[in-house]
């Protein structure tokens, strides 16, 4: 067994940058299993297979193939061997994994991936890290902020690559992810009891990586 840090927390809340950060600075491994369930999103998609058909969303798994590789320390995502990495942060492709992910034969279908990163010293971040996929990780951390700090963030990120949009649509779009996340039957987002809890709202980058290695002994 390698010393599993376990990272949960809702969309927007900084995870990957601080779980990146924190592997980074341990000389870790970081797996992104979001970047997991995007992969499949991205497999719908280009089958264009309705989410709301949840048979055909479960039948259609199996034809997936998601592997994880690193290349110069980056995590990249291979769907049936093509790269996918740079399709995966997008709206289209975020929505569709939030609704994908609460169908139990696509978590069942990544859950073994994200289990065989156990043995390795890893920064692992999701939703379901602490409570299913990691419950024996050494530190496990539930980090979150307030809608408004998390749309804005994601407001200046779209701008910043010269994106058009809409603050008040981009809160719409986390407040009805949030509540599919933490709704749904299956592995919902929720804070492990022994998890450790971090709001990142008036907190800057460095704070809260420190917050998160204070804690790695
Ligand atoms: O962290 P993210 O935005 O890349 O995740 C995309 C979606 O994938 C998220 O809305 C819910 C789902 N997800 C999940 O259900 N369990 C995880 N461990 C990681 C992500």
């Amino acid at each position: 067994m390698g010393y599993n840090v376990a990272i949960d927390g809702p969309a927007g809340a900084g995870k990957s940058t601080i779980a990146k950060r924190v592997a980074k600075e341990k000389g870790y491994i970081y797996v992104d299993t979001g970047a997991m369930y995007r992969a499949l999103a991205v497999y719908f998609l280009d089958k264009k297979i309705n989410p709301e058909n949840l048979d055909a969303i479960a039948a259609a798994c199996e034809g997936a193939e998601v592997k994880i590789q690193y290349e110069q320390g980056e995590q990249q995502v291979y769907l049936n061997g093509e790269n996918i990495t740079s399709r995966l942060r997008n709206e289209e492709v975020g929505n569709m994994a939030s609704k994908v992910s609460a169908v139990p034969e696509v978590r069942a279908h990544l859950l073994n991936l994200q289990k065989l990163a156990r043995t390795q010293d890893v920064v692992m971040d999701g939703r379901d890290i602490g409570t299913c996929v990691l419950p024996e990780a050494d530190v496990k951390i539930f980090l979150t902020a307030s809608v408004e700090t998390r749309a804005l963030r994601r407001y200046k990120e779209l701008e910043e690559k010269g994106v058009s949009c809409d603050l008040e649509e981009i809160k719409k779009d986390i407040k009805e992810r949030d509540e599919r996340d933490c709704t749904r039957k299956i592995a919902p987002l929720r804070q492990a009891e022994d998890a450790v809890l971090i709001d990142s709202s008036d907190m800057t980058i460095e704070e809260v990586v420190k917050a998160i290695t204070d804690n790695i002994v």
